[in-house]
């Protein structure tokens, strides 16, 4: 057998699966009559801890660069197929309040509807937002650019890297939860946030630090319902 490549730490595999089973999805969500109390939970520490941590998160696999003349143009250049962008807590307040406007002004009735979903509770409690793009590759004439094997694998990617970050959060005793993002995936926020609209939302990545007044925690809903390993996994 060929020796196993130098651990880090003798202690990490233990460290690594403590963490892997100790993340979990907490859904922070601040109450409704709270939402305009401006809060000042996040600091310094918090933001240089959440720059280490989405530093790591680029030590995901990856297979395929991303398209150079559709995503490698402007200040993000890197070939890795996805992009982050960090809002911490004042800029997920002037989300939140820009959203508000939107549900006020736009005659759009998705805007209303938002307003009334729980995004605004979420957006609220959090400690920082991190919106995760994928990198489609252009369409070739006719393709579905959801499928094909470049794509599905500029999203696995994607998602380990999303996966990296909430372990480095959990690592750290934050609160964390990847959405599928709602109305935060819309274009008119892509456009307030300055993300092309070349580029698919994977997952809006809410974390928390701390847990702060008048915030409640809902777990994932699928939590309890993976099974035992037998129902997924075969020793062939
Ligand atoms: C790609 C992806 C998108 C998700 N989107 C949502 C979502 O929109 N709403 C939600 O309640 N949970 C969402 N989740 C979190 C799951 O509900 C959660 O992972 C699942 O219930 C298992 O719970 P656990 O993460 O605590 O193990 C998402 C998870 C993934 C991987």
């Amino acid at each position: 057998m060929l020796p196993t490549g130098k651990r880090p730490n003798p202690d990490d595999s233990d460290t690594i699966d403590r963490i892997i089973r100790h993340r979990r999805t907490s859904k922070l969500m601040k109450s409704q009559n709270h939402l305009e109390a401006a809060s000042g939970s996040w600091t310094q520490e918090h933001a240089a801890q959440l720059r280490t941590m989405i530093e790591g998160a680029a030590w995901a696999p990856f297979h395929r660069r991303a398209d150079e003349k559709t995503h490698r143009s402007g200040k993000l250049n890197s070939v890795v197929p996805w992009r982050f962008y960090i809002l911490e807590q004042s800029a997920c307040h002037s989300l939140l309040n820009h959203l508000k406007i939107l549900s006020e002004d736009d005659p759009d009735p998705k805007w209303a509807r938002a307003w009334q979903s729980k995004i605004k509770n979420m957006l609220a409690a959090c400690g920082a937002l991190v919106q995760v793009t994928w990198l489609p590759d252009p369409p070739d004439e006719g393709d579905t650019p959801q499928f094909t094997r470049n794509n599905i694998e500029h999203v696995a990617a994607s998602a380990a890297a999303v996966q990296n970050l909430l372990l480095a959060s959990a690592a750290r005793g934050w609160y964390s939860y990847w959405s599928s993002g709602g109305i935060l995936g819309d274009e008119v926020i892509f456009d307030y946030l300055n993300i092309s609209r070349h580029q698919a939302l994977l997952g809006s990545v809410f974390l928390a630090p701390v847990l702060e007044d008048e915030v409640t925690v809902v777990d994932g809903g699928l939590r309890d319902q993976r099974g035992a390993v037998e129902a997924w996994a075969r020793w062939q």
